[in-house]
C-alpha cells in the first residue's frame, strides 16, 4: 500500500453518532467515530497501555475510553485520564493514542495514511467533486473481496475480459477484439493522478488489432475508465448515467469494495427509488462475475515484475502498476 495518500475508506453512513465503529484498513486496525460536532475521527484501534481493542469499549464524556484498564482519549487521540494514577494527575501523553486524519465528501471517509505530522490536506476528487450530486442519485453495492485492492483495481482497468466473463450483462455482443486501448495520464499539481482510458472493442472480424495502445488517437469522447489514485474509479456511461467505485485496502489479501451506480435520468421520487434498487440487483450481478475470477488470480497482490504475460490491451494496467510502484519508492521510505 502506498503511504501518504488519501484513501476512500468508508461511506458517511457507515459511522453512526454515539457509536465507535472498529474495522480493519490499510492492514491496521482502525477505530472511527463522530465526535459531539458530528466530525469523523480516527485512532488506531489498538491501546497504547497494554493493547486492547478500544472500540470494545465505550463513549464516555465524548472520549473513548478502553475496556481494560479504563483509560480514556480524546478525538485527537490525547490520553486524558487514567483511573489508576487519578483524575487530579490530569493528562498523561505517555498513553496518547495514534490518530489519522479524516476527512468526509460525497458520502465517502477519506483517510490520510501517512505521518500525521505530514498532513496534507485533501486534494481534489477529481470526477467526484465535479458530480453534482444534488441532480444525482445512487445506489451502492458493498462487499468483500479475497485479493489486495490492486488487483480489485486492475480488474476495473481490464478491457479485455468484458466479452467473456460478463457475456450475459455489459459485455454481451461478443466484441472481444481490442483496438489500443487508448490511455492518458490527467495531471494535478504536477502529479499524475487521473488514468483516462479511451476503450474501442469490437467483433472479430478477420482483422487483428493494427495499433498499438500509443498509436491510437484520443477519441474526442469523454475516457470511459477512469482511475483516480490511489483507489477511486469511475465508468462514465454518459452525461447522465455513471458508476463510481472505492476500492478500500482491507490488508494484503483483504479488499473491500464499495461499487455505486448514478443516474439523473429518472426524478421522480418513487420511479427512482424502483429504477436504482433494480439496478443494485444489476450491479451486484456484474460485480460477482468479476470477483469470481479475479479472487482466483494469483498472486493475491499485484506488481510490475510478478511474471506475468501481458498483451497489448493490458496497457492500463501496465500503466497503473509502473504508477503504483513510483509511488511506493518515493512515499513508502
Ligand atoms: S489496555 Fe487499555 S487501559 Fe489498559
Ligand atoms: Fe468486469
Amino acid at each position: 500500500m502506498i503511504r501518504n495518500q488519501w484513501y476512500a475508506v468508508l461511506e458517511s453512513r457507515e459511522v453512526k453518532k454515539g457509536k465507535m465503529l472498529g474495522v480493519k484498513r490499510l492492514g491496521e486496525r482502525l477505530l472511527f467515530w463522530r465526535g459531539t460536532d458530528g466530525k469523523v475521527v480516527c485512532l488506531v484501534d489498538t491501546c497504547p497501555h497494554r493493547g486492547a481493542q478500544l472500540s470494545h469499549g465505550k463513549i464516555v464524556d465524548g472520549h473513548v475510553q478502553c475496556p481494560f484498564h479504563g483509560l480514556e482519549f480524546a478525538a485527537n487521540g490525547d490520553c486524558v485520564y487514567v483511573p489508576s494514577i487519578g483524575r487530579a494527575a490530569g493528562a498523561q501523553a505517555k498513553f496518547n493514542a495514534s490518530a489519522y486524519p479524516v476527512l468526509e465528501r460525497h458520502g465517502f471517509i477519506f483517510l490520510y495514511w501517512g505521518e500525521v505530522e505530514k498532513d496534507e490536506a485533501l486534494p481534489p476528487l477529481g470526477w467526484l467533486d465535479e458530480l453534482p450530486h444534488d441532480e444525482f442519485a445512487y445506489t451502492t453495492v458493498v462487499d468483500h473481496w479475497k485479493v489486495d485492492y490492486s488487483r480489485v483495481i486492475e480488474n476495473q482497468l481490464d478491457v479485455a475480459h468484458l466479452w467473456l466473463v460478463h457475456h450475459n450483462t455489459i459485455g454481451r455482443g461478443n466484441r472481444r477484439v481490442v483496438d489500443g486501448p487508448m490511455v492518458e495520464w490527467y495531471h494535478e499539481w504536477s502529479e499524475p493522478t487521473i488514468l483516462n482510458i479511451w476503450v474501442s472493442n469490437r467483433k472479430d472480424d478477420g482483422a487483428t488489432t493494427g495499433k498499438k495502445p500509443k498509436q491510437v488517437e484520443k477519441p474526442p469522447r469523454h475516457p470511459s475508465l477512469q482511475l483516480r489514485m490511489p483507489n477511486l474509479w469511475q465508468n462514465w456511461i454518459s452525461e447522465d448515467m455513471r458508476v463510481v467505485a472505492a476500492f478500500v485496502p482491507i490488508d494484503a489479501e483483504n479488499s473491500r469494495m464499495y461499487f455505486r451506480y448514478y443516474q439523473r435520468i429518472l426524478k421522480a421520487p418513487i420511479l427512482r427509488e424502483l429504477f436504482l434498487a433494480a439496478a443494485w440487483v444489476m450491479n451486484l450481478r456484474i460485480e460477482r462475475q468479476d470477483k469470481r475470477v479475479v479472487e482466483t488470480q494469483m498472486p493475491k497482490r499485484s506488481d510490475l515484475d510478478i511474471g506475468e504475460k501481458l498483451f497489448p490491451a493490458d496497457y492500463p494496467i501496465l500503466e497503473y502498476r509502473r504508477r503504483r510502484r513510483a509511488l511506493i519508492e518515493k512515499n513508502n521510505s
